[in-house]
């Protein structure tokens, strides 16, 4: 049976030393989740949320793209019960017109990969502990081939079709599903766009809500709200547009 809402849950987060997984710690703590394992590549770089929680946070490294980072935390967070894939990758990279053809490689590698590892490792987990939620922070990019988002729009579009794939494979065992449509966050990955940026809390709150009611899909933000809904309208002028937008001089470009 499916478990639903966080309170009394232990989580697991991927990338949760900065940007949007670090507020989904806060979060999920702050909603009554009793304890969070924080995966980050680099555990030192979790100093910050082991200071503000003490005890209950506990500190993985966690690679998603390494099979033995991969194994070595599912046998740590065996009472694991909410799983939130939230480390990914930006390259700023085109997919034809590039200097750097592997950066597609590694979109795909930890956006999709990663994430496919991290659920095959966690959903049995889950199920043994009697059923509980796969939270995957996925894009606006997966809504339509953003152009000059080169590989990250095609890793966001396959993470979103696998957590279909969880809802249709999985949800016997009492496993939920849920993917987050997320526009523009102010954080390290979206430095380089300009205008009006949610704040990294807003989105863990969102993450928290679909948790709640069970909601296979949410648009995060309200970039998120705004893309989905210039793709209904008119999807060729929303990829002028966003061609315009992405290839302004005004737009600081950098890796993400
Ligand atoms: N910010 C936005 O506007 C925006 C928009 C749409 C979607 N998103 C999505 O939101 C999620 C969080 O991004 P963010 O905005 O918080 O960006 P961020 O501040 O750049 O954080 C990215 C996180 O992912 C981690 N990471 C990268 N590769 C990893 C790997 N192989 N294994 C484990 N962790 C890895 C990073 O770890 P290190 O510190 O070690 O690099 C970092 O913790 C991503 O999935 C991103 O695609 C963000």
């Amino acid at each position: 049976m499916s478990r639903r809402g966080v309170e009394g849950a232990v989580a697991l987060v991927t990338g949760a030393n900065r940007g949007i997984g670090a507020a989904f710690v806060d979060a999920l703590l702050a909603a009554g989740v009793l304890r969070v394992h924080a995966g980050a590549r680099d555990p030192d770089t979790l100093a910050g949320l082991l200071e503000r929680h003490g005890g209950r946070v506990v500190a993985h490294r966690l690679d998603v793209t390494r099979t033995a980072d991969v194994a070595a935390v599912a046998a740590a967070a065996a009472d694991t019960t909410v799983l939130v894939n939230n480390a990914g990758v930006f390259r700023n990279q085109r997919l034809f017109d590039t200097s750097d053809p592997e950066a597609a490689r590694e979109e795909m590698e930890v956006n999709y990969f990663g994430v496919l590892a991290m659920c095959r490792a966690f959903s049995p987990i889950l199920a043994d502990n009697g059923g509980g939620a796969i939270v995957n922070v996925l894009s606006a990019a997966a809504l339509a081939n953003v152009p000059v988002m080169g590989g990250y729009s095609p890793s966001k579009a396959a993470a979103r079709s696998l957590t279909a794939a969880l809802r249709a494979e999985l949800g016997h065992l009492g496993i939920t599903a849920h993917a987050l449509i997320v526009g523009s966050v102010d954080t390290r990955m979206a430095a380089h766009v300009r205008g009006d940026k949610a704040d990294p809390a807003d989105i863990a709150r969102a993450g928290i809500a679909a948790i709640r009611h069970d909601l296979p899909e949410v648009d995060t933000d309200p970039m998120a709200v705004a893309v989905r809904a210039a793709i209904a309208r008119d999807p060729r002028e929303f990829e002028r547009q966003m061609t315009a937008m992405l290839s302004s001089p005004t737009l600081h470009t950098g890796r993400g």
